[in-house]
């Protein structure tokens, strides 16, 4: 068997496929840059502060401790990314998120997960269904592929 692979020609395999892969990598980079501003919405964000009053809420009760947000988060309870058309879409959706998460019995539900009764009031209850409506309409490319989430 003839040995025709040369240690020139492993450099070249070598410095080619880095520099094939390098560039790639840019293109990718400079790909998601450009793509992900105009997929997330910033425009409704500047627009209307309730959103971030909304988001800063979700924070501070820790919903991502249980919920998904776009598949980022814990699996325990259902994701929320497109949970406003889940319930209906546009003001009815967000009037039935509100209506859920207010109805929420302070004990639980025996023999199933229950999610907890923060006690928002109707301004904080305004500001997340807010929220939770900016992130169903940011482009996820079709993800979650069912409106089940
Ligand atoms: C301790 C866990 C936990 C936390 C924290 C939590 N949830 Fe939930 N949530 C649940 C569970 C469990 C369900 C499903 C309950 C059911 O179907 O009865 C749920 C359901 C929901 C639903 C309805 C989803 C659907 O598709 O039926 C909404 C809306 C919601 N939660 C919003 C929130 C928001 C907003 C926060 C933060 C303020 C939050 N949750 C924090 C456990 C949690």
């Amino acid at each position: 068997m003839s040995t025709s692979f040369s240690t020139s020609s492993a450099r070249n395999v070598f410095y080619g496929g880095t520099a094939f892969f390098v560039l790639l990598f840019a293109a990718l980079v400079f790909q998601s840059e450009s793509e992900t501003p105009k997929r997330d919405r910033r425009e409704m964000l500047a627009a209307n502060p309730q959103i971030a009053a909304g988001k800063r809420i979700w924070e501070d009760n820790n919903c991502i401790g249980c919920h998904s947000l776009l598949g980022e988060g814990a699996y325990f309870a259902p994701e929320l990314g497109n949970v406003v058309d889940r319930f209906g879409g546009g003001e009815a959706g967000k009037a039935a998120v509100k209506a859920f998460i207010q109805s929420r019995p302070p004990e639980g539900i025996s023999g199933r997960r229950s999610m907890p009764q923060f006690n928002l009031g109707e301004k904080q209850l305004n500001e997340i269904a807010d929220f939770l409506e900016y992130a169903s309409k940011i482009d996820t490319a079709k993800w979650p592929p069912n409106i089940q989430g």
